[in-house]
């Protein structure tokens, strides 16, 4: 093989055997990995067990604090995905569930990032975002 042939080749191989990224799926998609097992296709409830999304995550995502609710919920926080990923799919989350717009706009992964102090409490954390029983809202599911 002569030089500039040779150089070609080495350059294919490189690209052949070069790591590949990690796909990087679609936020419906990172949807149906990460969220629709609980949550079902549609974000509806599973009564006693897991709350709706349809109508509440529109609500958490119009206010500061309801937001922060939302990237530092347990599942939420723990999805494998980056913070630019998260931001995608709470945003698809939001437009596919929340009933009325967000009057705050798409997250930003800076926002997300707070899911680095994930919620313990997540009972008390929902009560002072949404308040007591009575905002129009099922109440939280016991989930001890
Ligand atoms: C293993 C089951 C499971 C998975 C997976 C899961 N959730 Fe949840 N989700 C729950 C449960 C149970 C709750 C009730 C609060 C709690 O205990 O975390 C909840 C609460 C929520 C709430 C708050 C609802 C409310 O009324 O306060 C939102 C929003 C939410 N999840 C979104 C998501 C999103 C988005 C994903 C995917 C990144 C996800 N969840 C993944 C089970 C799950």
């Amino acid at each position: 093989m002569r030089g500039p042939t040779r150089a070609a080749a080495a350059a294919a191989l490189a690209v052949l055997l070069a790591p590949k990224p990690a796909p990087a799926w679609s936020a419906r998609t990172n949807y149906a990995l990460h969220c629709q097992g609980c949550h079902l296709a549609d974000g509806r409830e599973t009564p006693g067990l897991v709350p709706r999304l349809r109508g509440t995550v529109g609500l958490l995502a119009a206010t500061p604090g309801g937001r922060d609710y939302l990237v530092r919920l347990p599942n939420v926080a723990a999805a494998p995905l980056d913070d630019r990923e998260l931001a995608a799919l709470l945003d698809w989350v939001v437009r596919a569930f929340g009933e009325q717009a967000s009057p705050v706009g798409p997250f930003a992964a800076e926002e997300v990032a707070a899911r680095r102090r994930p919620l313990v409490d997540v009972e008390g954390a929902r009560r002072a975002v949404l308040g007591a029983p009575g905002h129009g809202l099922p109440d939280h599911p016991s989930v001890h």
